[in-house]
């Protein structure tokens, strides 16, 4: 008889981004003449930088000529790209990371759920709340959890991330094996200071745990006292892998390119206490489950790292960066407590009401689409998250009817 995998009974109804997408489909159906305008999910709006383009354009012209034809790539990626991820995301910032430690994949999604197939099904997990989804319900599959209860699942060490701590979650009181971190934060747009960062590692270090360091929003820091990179973090290279990639900071959530940096350095432990190098394990699972993305696609995002990428990259994220100042200043402007949106392209607003009440509330009033906090986790509770991934006229357009409907 096939069975089931029982922990997918665990799971909560749906991907939360697709309930979202459901109640808007919904809502939209029933008021046709309403013009939604989505700060929901954080998906670009900007197209392709055209040094991509026309990266893009090339690659798949030599894909038409037998000459210069390729067939399957190696699976970690080209070296032409791992070298300038290598150069210029981490060397030109002082960490030391090689071409060969980056693992060119699909995007951070995927990376992020698929990279805990790696790691025994009995360690503990530390999460923060709130979080994005897809760290907690990969492990929830994997059987690292247990049952829902009172809106959290047992067996995970919840991180809580409030108003109190500024958004930055204290270190575990118990011990945990595998620490999922993300910064600048998604949902909450908060950023870490070195020095906390340099907490996480320590404590890492000291407790034999690992750090899975997600970086996808880099890009937006603009503050350069803050750390881009986990590798600018002494230590880091033996306790934290990141996950990064170009969905945000080139537009690429349509054809899907990222990477994981899993430095040679960085071990785990079997169950007699033996070191294990997690590079070599890593490439094992890549080599066998993935084939490698599409060399345009690497091209791509190779055309990120020259001068022209650059430009075009920084020109598209101040612009983002823009939205977010104008909706941070007009939800301060109406009363609501907001945090993130300066080096993040979220701004997380306290509600001070029920999530989901204020998610329908801006959609049935405004026509406006947040993200409700409540499901990134319990301490999301009250809190929306608005998405500064749209045009200036529709951010703007967005607040003014926000004003109106509750001002
Ligand atoms: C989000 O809105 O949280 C992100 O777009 C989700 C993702 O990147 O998968």
């Amino acid at each position: 008889m096939i069975k089931i995998n029982e922990n997918y009974l665990k799971l909560q109804a749906s991907y939360l981004f697709s309930d979202i997408a459901k109640r808007v489909a919904d809502f939209q159906a029933a008021n046709p003449q309403m013009e939604v305008i989505k700060l929901g999910i954080g998906d670009v709006t900007r197209c392709l930088p055209k040094a991509c383009i026309d990266a893009f354009h090339k690659a798949v012209d030599e894909m038409a000529d037998d000459r210069t034809f390729r067939g399957y790539g190696p699976e970690q990626g080209y070296p032409f790209l791992r070298e300038k991820i290598a150069a210029n995301d981490f060397q030109d910032r002082g960490a030391d990371i090689s071409a060969d430690e980056i693992f060119i994949s699909d995007g951070a999604k995927c990376d992020s759920g698929n990279i805990q197939e790696i790691f025994s099904s009995n360690i503990r997990i530390a999460l923060p709340d709130p979080v994005y989804p897809v760290y907690l319900d990969t492990n929830v599959m994997a059987g690292r959890t247990g049952g829902f209860k009172d809106g959290r699942y047992e067996g995970v060490y919840y991180l809580d991330s409030t108003r109190d701590n500024g958004f930055i979650p204290q270190l575990p009181k118990e011990p945990v094996d595998l620490i999922y971190l993300c910064f600048p934060n998604n949902p909450t747009g908060a950023a870490i200071s070195k020095d906390k960062l340099q907490q996480w590692v320590d404590y890492a270090r000291e407790n034999k745990a690992l750090i899975l360091y997600d970086a996808a929003y880099e890009a937006f820091i603009r503050d350069d006292s803050l750390p881009r990179s986990i590798y600018e973090i002494n230590g880091a290279k033996e306790v934290a892998i990141e996950i990064r990639s170009f969905s945000k900071s080139a537009g690429f959530t349509g054809i899907r390119c990222g990477y994981v940096v899993i430095p040679k350095t960085c071990i785990a432990y079997d169950d007699k206490g033996s070191k294990h190098g997690l590079h070599s394990l890593w490439n094992r699972r890549h080599t066998t489950k993935f084939n490698g993305v599409s060399y345009p696609v690497q091209r791509a995002a190779e055309a990120v790292y020259s001068q022209e990428g650059k430009q075009q990259c920084k020109e598209r994220i101040d612009h983002y960066l823009r939205n977010a100042r104008l909706i941070r200043n007009e939800m301060t402007a109406l009363g609501y407590e907001c945090t993130g949106g300066d080096n993040s392209p979220y701004i997380w607003v306290d509600g001070k009401t029920d999530s989901w009440s204020f998610f329908d509330e801006m959609l049935e009033k405004a026509g406006v689409v947040c993200t409700p906090g409540a499901g990134f986790g319990k301490c999301g509770q009250g809190y929306i998250r608005i998405s500064a991934f749209n045009s200036f006229e529709n951010v703007k357009k967005a607040m003014s009817r926000i004003r109106e409907a509750l001002g």
